[in-house]
């Protein structure tokens, strides 16, 4: 068993080689659903408290671009206090701030929404990454919805959204599945004249939609598309009302522990709290469908989501095929899957994935490229990657590319590894799982 050096600008970390691991395990606050509590509580009129909330990275980014934007929020220990007036209908920013976004382009998406859609003058930017990151996609619609909207190269931030007239609701097919791209959408229809509809390729995260019918919104989903009624309001934006919430723990982030734990040979990690939304829990039927000994336990409905615990053991596993609509249910989760599925016996072929080209790094290329590193037999397809497993993983020099999926997929094979591995740039987890290092640690047991 390996272990791995955790290079960060100016700083090395070095854990104590892991043996396996064993334990009770909560992961951290959901992300998605944490910058969604945000935004809705901005858009209340009144207050709303969010208790355990993510509070780093990226949802920082949020936190801090509305407070910018003259929302009020309070951060006390383990909770957050946001104060809405009702739609931003009051503008306290100077016109044209420049919101700077970070890492984050669910803060950046959402924001364009909600902001393009009530013609609330701002400027949105980010990180290098961010700026490469496609916009257009987002762009394009709200011009259709009437927004006074702009953008580098017409597709890339800084975005800059003028004051606007009255927008109005459209029918949008989106090309492919994006539950950001979906999101801001229903967030701009909320201030629509008429009615918004939204058709996805195939069915992506609905947190927006599930917090929107906990507040009340008229929303109708039928399969792959999802309407937003006028529901009474005239030419004025929806008034939403203030809500309490619990974030639950974070699959996304679960899901590193949840691989080491299957691949890992003695380990056993009971994972409590888990957000169990089955538009995030694909990387769960897939690795069942590996062999993977999971068992799902207490599970319950929490605002609207459904919670529970996971009992997750090492076992020997198999290959899989995953392609099409199971995509989008396990976005975030194939650079891990790739370290998985190096380890399971077979052929794994990921297909329709050309979304990870745009993440926060281009995820097919930084997957093939540092697992071949480590000795996986992987080859680059435009929209995804073939595994030859099971392959023995070495210890290698590796680079996060500065994403935080890719440093922790790679912290997991280096676990897994014989030898030491280097990862350049750890310290970007941060954005969304900045205790990873010490839940790792927590679990580790000797053999
Ligand atoms: C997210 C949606 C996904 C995901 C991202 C978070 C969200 O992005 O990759 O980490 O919170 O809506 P896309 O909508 O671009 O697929």
């Amino acid at each position: 068993m390996g272990g791995f050096l955790l290079q960060s600008p100016g700083r090395t970390q070095r854990p104590p080689l892991s043996k396996t691991l064993r334990g009770v395990y909560r992961p951290p606050p959901d992300k998605s659903i944490t910058h969604r509590a945000l935004f809705f509580a901005a858009l209340a009129k009144g207050t709303s408290v969010i208790r355990n909330p993510l509070s780093t990275g990226d949802c920082i980014s949020t936190l801090k671009a509305l407070q910018k934007l003259g929302i009020s929020i309070k951060k006390g220990r383990g909770t957050w206090t946001v104060t809405g007036r009702g739609g931003f209908q009051t503008r306290p920013h100077k016109p044209g701030a420049v919101v700077d976004c970070g890492n984050s382009g669910t803060t950046l998406r959402l924001l364009m929404g909600i902001l393009a859609s009530r013609g609330v003058p701002a400027v949105l930017s980010g990180d290098a990454s961010l700026k490469k990151r496609p916009m257009k996609r987002v762009i394009e619609p709200l011009r259709k919805m009437g927004a006074d909207i702009s953008a580098r190269k017409d597709d890339y931030a800084p975005v800059r959204i003028r004051r606007g007239g009255q927008i109005k609701g459209i029918t949008w097919r989106m090309p492919v599945a994006s539950a950001q791209v979906k999101s801001a959408l229903l967030l701009a229809g909320l201030a629509a004249d008429g009615e918004t509809t939204v058709i996805e390729p195939s069915k992506s995260r609905d947190h927006t939609e599930r917090m929107m019918k906990g507040m009340g919104v008229p929303i109708k989903i039928s399969g792959n598309t999802v309407t937003i009624r006028k529901g009474g309001f005239k030419t004025r934006p929806y008034i939403l009302r203030p809500f309490n919430l619990t974030v639950p723990g974070d699959f996304s982030s679960a899901a590193f522990i949840i691989a080491a734990a299957a691949i890992v040979p003695g380990s056993k990690v009971i994972v409590r709290g888990v957000n169990l939304n089955p538009t995030r829990t694909g990387f769960l039927s897939v690795l069942k469908e590996m062999g993977a000994k999971i068992r799902v336990l207490n599970t319950k409905t929490r605002y609207f989501e459904p919670v529970g615990d996971l009992e997750v053991s090492h076992s020997n596993l198999r290959s899989v095929t995953v392609s099409g609509s199971r995509i989008p249910l396990l976005i975030d989760e194939i650079p891990i899957l790739a370290v998985v599925a190096s380890q399971a016996g077979g052929r794994t072929a990921v297909s329709g994935a050309g979304e990870l080209r745009v993440k926060e790094s281009d995820r097919i290329k930084a997957i093939v490229s540092q697992l071949k590193r480590m000795g996986v037999r992987i080859e680059e397809k435009r929209d995804g990657f073939i595994i030859q497993g099971p392959c023995v993983l070495r210890g290698a020099s590796c680079d996060s590319f500065g994403d935080h999926r890719m440093a922790m997929a790679l912290a997991v094979a280096g676990l897994a590894a014989r030898g030491r591995t280097a990862i350049k740039g750890f310290g970007c987890a941060r954005v969304s799982y900045p205790g990873f290092i010490k839940d790792l640690k927590s679990l580790s047991r000797p053999l």
